[in-house]
């Protein structure tokens, strides 16, 4: 395995591992996004088993004992299964997540405290990066779900929103929400339930310019529509469920 990078908006690093075993034959990437400035963050630590491979891609673009934040969508292997090999790795790091997250688990599970982020608080991380905390609990998944947007560039890392299989460019303009629909048929890893759409249509208020994946290639382009097209599939789902 190996851990490709690319800069998908100014200062902004995706980490691509991709596993063919996963989802064959397309396979399926597990992506990490490092956010440069003063205070480097670092959004998915990747799992526990990978972090030497993300170590050492990471090591390329910053020393990886200068990270100042370690962030996250949500609870889980893939999301943060690493956060406390990079909590030791980086002596000044803080783990930082919502509110939710930090109570029900973080709190036990990180090996120093998290910092809470309250929905719509920023983090100036200096460099010109302002990076904003969103609350999307149980979107797609998780009830301490949350997402992070960068307001310099308009790079909204989604977590696992469009999670979509192959190993694609690391940045296309071409359509995420048909292939993240097809995931969708293919994995049912979303919670559906009824706010999901307006939640996230909020997301597409931010108007974003790029769409940072954690599975799949990330994209430029309207982000504001791809949300509400995602938003409008949901929807439909939801009453299917309930018809
Ligand atoms: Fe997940
Ligand atoms: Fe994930």
């Amino acid at each position: 395995m190996e851990t490709k990078i690319d800069e998908i908006a100014a200062g902004i690093y995706r980490l691509s591992t991709f596993v063919p075993e996963i989802a064959p034959p397309a396979g399926f990437t597990f992506n990490q996004f490092l956010v440069l400035g003063d205070e480097p963050l670092l959004f998915h630590t990747g799992y526990r088993r990978m972090f030497p491979l993300v170590r050492a891609a990471l090591a390329r673009l910053v020393p990886p004992e200068r990270l100042r934040w370690i962030t996250f969508g949500h609870y889980e292997a893939d999301e943060c299964g690493a956060m406390n090999e990079w909590l030791a790795a980086a002596p000044q790091a803080e783990v930082a997540h919502g509110e939710t997250g930090c109570l029900v688990s973080l709190n036990d599970m990180a090996d120093r405290t998290p910092r809470i982020l309250a929905d719509g608080e920023v983090i100036d991380i200096g460099g010109g990066k302002r990076v904003r905390y969103l609350d999307t609990p149980h979107i797609p998944h998780g009830w301490d779900a949350g997402v992070l947007y960068e307001e310099a560039t308009g790079t909204l890392l989604c977590g696992d929103l469009f999670t979509h299989v192959g190993d694609g460019p690391a940045l296309t303009e071409a359509d995420v929400v048909g292939p993240a629909i097809a995931a969708e048929d293919l994995f049912q890893f979303s919670s559906l339930h009824p706010g999901m759409g307006a939640a996230i249509r909020r997301l597409a208020t931010l108007g974003p310019r790029r769409l940072a994946l954690m599975h799949g290639s990330s994209f430029a382009g309207d982000g504001a529509a791809a949300l509400s097209a995602l938003a409008d599939d949901y929807d439909r789902r939801v009453r299917a469920a309930f018809s």
